[in-house]
C-alpha cells in the first residue's frame, strides 16, 4: 500500500503543483503517491500557472499535466500527510477537520526546514517572476528533508 502525501495551497496552480512535482521526484514511485489541491475553487480542472510550469522545467521537472482540484474533507482519510504552504491554508484546511487525528495530519511545509517557526511559502501569483525561483528553492530544500524522513520511516 502506498504512503500518500497531499500538498495544499490556495489556488492549486502555483505553489502546491510545484511542491507535488518536487517531492514526487525525490521519492520512489512504488511506495509513495504525491498529489496536490487548493483550498479555493477558481482553478479546478486547470493546468498549473505557466510560470510554475516554466520554473519546474528549468529544474528538469514536468508538472504540465497536473490538473487543479479543490481540497475536500475526504482528503483527511485519503492521505497520510497533508502539507500546507501558508498559515491561511492551514486555517482553511483545519477548519474542515472532524477530530484531532485529522488535524494532526496537517503541517506547514516549511516547518520541516525551520521547525516551529511557522514560516509561509509566499504566494507568488501576483508577484514578480523571480518569486517563482525563490518559491522553487524553498520547496526544494524542505522537500529534501521531507523525502529523507519519509524514506527513513517507510522504506
Ligand atoms: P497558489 O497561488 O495558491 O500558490 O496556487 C494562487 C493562485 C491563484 C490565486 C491565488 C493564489 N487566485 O486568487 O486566483
Amino acid at each position: 500500500m502506498s504512503i500518500k502525501i497531499l500538498m495544499v495551497c490556495l489556488g492549486n496552480i502555483c505553489r502546491s503543483p510545484l511542491a507535488e512535482g518536487i517531492l514526487a521526484s525525490k521519492l520512489p514511485k512504488k511506495k509513495f503517491l504525491v498529489d496536490s489541491a487548493g483550498t479555493g475553487a477558481w482553478h479546478i480542472g486547470r493546468h498549473p500557472d505557466p510560470r510554475s510550469i516554466a520554473i519546474a522545467k528549468k529544474h528538469k521537472l514536468d508538472i504540465s499535466q497536473q490538473r487543479g482540484r479543490q481540497f475536500t474533507k475526504d482528503d483527511f482519510d485519503a492521505f497520510d500527510y497533508i502539507y500546507v504552504m501558508d498559515i491561511a491554508n492551514y486555517q482553511d484546511v483545519v477548519r474542515l477537520a472532524d477530530n484531532l487525528e485529522q488535524t494532526k495530519k496537517v503541517q506547514l511545509i516549511l516547518n520541516e526546514l525551520f521547525p516551529d517557526e511557522n514560516v509561509d511559502v509566499p504566494d507568488p501569483y501576483y508577484g514578480v517572476a523571480h518569486g517563482f525561483e525563490s518559491v522553487y528553492k524553498m520547496l526544494d530544500e524542505t522537500c529534501e528533508v521531507i523525502a529523507k524522513k519519509l524514506i527513513e520511516k517507510h522504506c
